[in-house]
């Protein structure tokens, strides 16, 4: 696994005159355009890059993206590998994982959520503080990656604090709605019934997709801290669910998508 993960993060290096990101980035379905803001200098197809996964989602472009963004070296993912495509959890997590023996300092992602939580609109910002895990799997069974960090992982802290509170002042100086709450993590492919829906809010979500947690989860491993938000695409409250198809997502996620941006590159330009 250690060899697989070094020959990716090699090939890297060598095609992107060995750039060194000091952070990294995330794109959830229907937030691809971050890129656009993004001085690029480098360019990779997952196809190419040696024992990526190669993804498999219209949606989501599979490319990672090296550059600068608010004048900081990033690398950004766009287009994320999810459990209900059929990868392994490793599989899932493989890029995070190369990403951190790329040398990022810290890992930031964005995600499309149903709303749980009965305040929320579609296309809010929710900040995310917590969350849980209800994917069959995690990407950290198995025997321990050694090299990558402890076999029981610390889990009080997911989310930095301190990224979580640099949030909230970025959105509060912009005038930015944003919320905070914890997310689950549901295997998907299908939306969740309404008594899921019911289930996710009563054990303590406030929102509910499809990825996120496993990448989550490894980034923690390595200690590498994460900044993670979720753009509301859709209501899962008793009374505001709507049958819901692709596009509507994607709808919300593009109207939300600028806000986004903004926390993300503000955040970004921040780091020490
Ligand atoms: N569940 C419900 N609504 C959603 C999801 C999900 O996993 N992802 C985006 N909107």
């Amino acid at each position: 696994m250690m060899k697989t993960l070094q020959e990716a993060a090699e090939y890297i290096r060598q095609q992107t005159s060995q750039f060194q990101p000091d952070f990294g980035i995330v794109l959830g379905t229907g937030l691809g355009a971050l890129v656009q803001d993004i001085d690029t200098a480098f360019s990779l197809d997952y196809a190419d890059i040696p024992n990526f996964p190669v993804s498999t989602v219209e949606s989501h472009s599979g490319k990672l993206i090296f550059g600068e963004l608010g004048g900081r070296k990033v690398v950004v993912m766009q287009g994320r590998f999810h459990y209900y495509e059929g990868y392994t959890m490793e599989q899932v997590v493989f890029p995070i994982r190369v990403m951190k023996l790329l040398g990022i300092q810290k890992l930031f992602v964005s995600n499309a959520a149903g709303g749980l939580h009965p305040d929320f609109n579609t296309s809010d910002l929710m900040v995310i503080t917590d969350h849980i895990n209800l994917l069959p799997s995690n990407p950290l069974i198995g025997k321990n990656l050694e090299d990558l960090g402890p076999r029981f992982p610390d889990m009080s802290e997911p989310y930095s604090d301190h990224l979580v509170q640099q949030a909230l002042e970025i959105s509060a100086a912009h005038g930015l709605h944003v919320r905070t709450g914890v997310y689950a993590s549901a295997p998907g492919p299908m939306l969740e019934t309404k008594a899921e829906y019911h289930f996710i809010r009563t054990i303590g979500a406030d929102a509910v997709g499809m990825s996120t947690v496993p990448e989550v989860i490894a980034a923690v491993h390595m200690d590498l801290p994460v900044f993670a938000v979720s753009v509301i695409t859709d209501l899962c409250v008793p009374g505001k669910i709507k049958k819901v198809v692709l596009l509507d997502i994607l709808e919300a996620a593009a109207k939300a998508e600028p806000n986004m941006t903004l926390l993300i590159t503000e955040l970004i330009k921040r780091q020490e």
